[in-house]
């Protein structure tokens, strides 16, 4: 199986299934044209995003890793009016994309972003005794995903989700000698959920037009 071959069938689910959106495609245009990396989920993988968090009946989410806020936008709408979305970026320029996009998606009543780096934000949203989230979507540095996934734990609930992206990184996850930190973090994220009975988790692994990689998909199943 090829790129292409990925490519073509990404494309046949989008047509499908994921109409064009004016307001998603102007998030990736100004994202673009800020220069932002193109590493945003795909739209087949957005919608999958929406899909869980309805399934959840989320009321609040929190995203670590926001980029120009095309996944924030994604998830926020399936938000009810009074729910709530934290998203936590540590590249002022990425936030500054992500604020202007969210606002031109109506979302700014309820997409809340806190800039800095998630390590700061996430003991600062524990120290407020913030309510918990009903669904939490790491997506920042992956060398950070053991850390998040600790952070996680403490502003989950029983039933929360928590959904991780790019833990496949084309295979190398089972490189035990992976130079690469990204994979390496994805691997201490895995053992430390794998130990972890608070959590029951899998992974699905993906092929589309980001090429081959994968989402861990966890549930909170007790309490801390
Ligand atoms: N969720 C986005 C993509 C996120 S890309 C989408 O799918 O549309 C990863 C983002 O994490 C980048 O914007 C990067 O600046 C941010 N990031 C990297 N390290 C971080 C850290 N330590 N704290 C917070 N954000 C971080
Ligand atoms: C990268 C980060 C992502 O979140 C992603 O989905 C793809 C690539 C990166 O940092 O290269
Ligand atoms: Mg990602």
């Amino acid at each position: 199986m090829t790129q292409k071959q990925w490519n073509s069938v990404d494309r046949y689910i989008t047509d499908l299934f994921v109409p064009s959106d004016p307001v998603l495609d102007a998030a990736l245009q100004t994202s673009a044209a800020a220069g932002l990396p193109p590493i945003n989920v795909t739209p087949s993988q957005g919608k999958l995003l929406q899909l869980l968090a309805q399934t959840q009946k989320a009321n609040r989410i929190l995203e670590i890793g926001t980029l120009g806020g095309y996944s924030t936008i994604w998830l926020a709408r399936a938000l009810p009016p009074d729910g709530r979305l934290i998203t936590l970026e540590n590249n002022p320029k990425h936030a500054e994309v992500a604020r202007a996009n969210v606002a031109h998606a109506g979302l700014s009543g309820i997409v809340e972003l806190r800039l800095g780096p998630a390590l700061d934000t996430l003991p600062q949203l524990v120290a407020e005794g913030c309510d918990p989230f009903d669904m939490i979507f790491i997506d920042a540095d992956k060398a950070g995903y053991p850390d998040y996934f600790l952070w996680s734990l403490k502003l989950s609930l029983i039933g929360s989700l928590i959904i991780a992206d790019n833990v496949i990184r084309r295979g190398e996850v089972v490189n035990p000698d992976s130079v690469d930190p990204g994979a390496r973090g994805v691997r201490r994220f895995h053992e430390l959920m794998a130990a972890e009975s608070r959590v029951s988790a899998t992974v699905i692994q993906t092929v589309g037009s980001k090429g081959y990689d994968g989402f861990t998909i966890a549930r909170v199943i007790a309490g801390q």
